[in-house]
């Protein structure tokens, strides 16, 4: 069995300082409410979907997330957005 994801735990790690504050206008990705309720979008563009990949190469950001940080999204998804 696959243990379940969780948003302290496993996503909200995910979201460097300078990701936060990029995002504050749009929304907080440090609040799990903000990033469940945008985590299909925040999904899409985490995958270079409907607009410029997130978090954008440098100098802008740190670059695209590895396919394994991206499967955890995924995954958290998949398992109900479990705070
Ligand atoms: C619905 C999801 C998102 C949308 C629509 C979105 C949209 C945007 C837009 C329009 C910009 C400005 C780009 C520019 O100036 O060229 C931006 C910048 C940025 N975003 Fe996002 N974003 C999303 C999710 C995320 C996520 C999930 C992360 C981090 C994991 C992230 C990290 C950043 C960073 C680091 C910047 C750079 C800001 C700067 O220029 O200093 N974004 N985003």
């Amino acid at each position: 069995m696959n243990k379940l994801s969780s948003f302290e735990a496993d996503i909200r790690p995910l979201f460097t300082q300078r990701d936060i504050q990029a995002m504050s206008k749009a929304f907080n990705l440090a609040s799990y409410d903000d990033v469940k309720t945008h985590a299909v979008e925040i999904f899409d563009r985490i995958r270079g979907i409907g607009g410029a990949v997130m978090p954008p190469p440098p100098p802008k950001g740190e670059g695209p997330w590895t396919q394994s940080r991206i499967d955890l999204f995924a995954k958290w998804v998949a398992d109900g957005c479990p705070p």
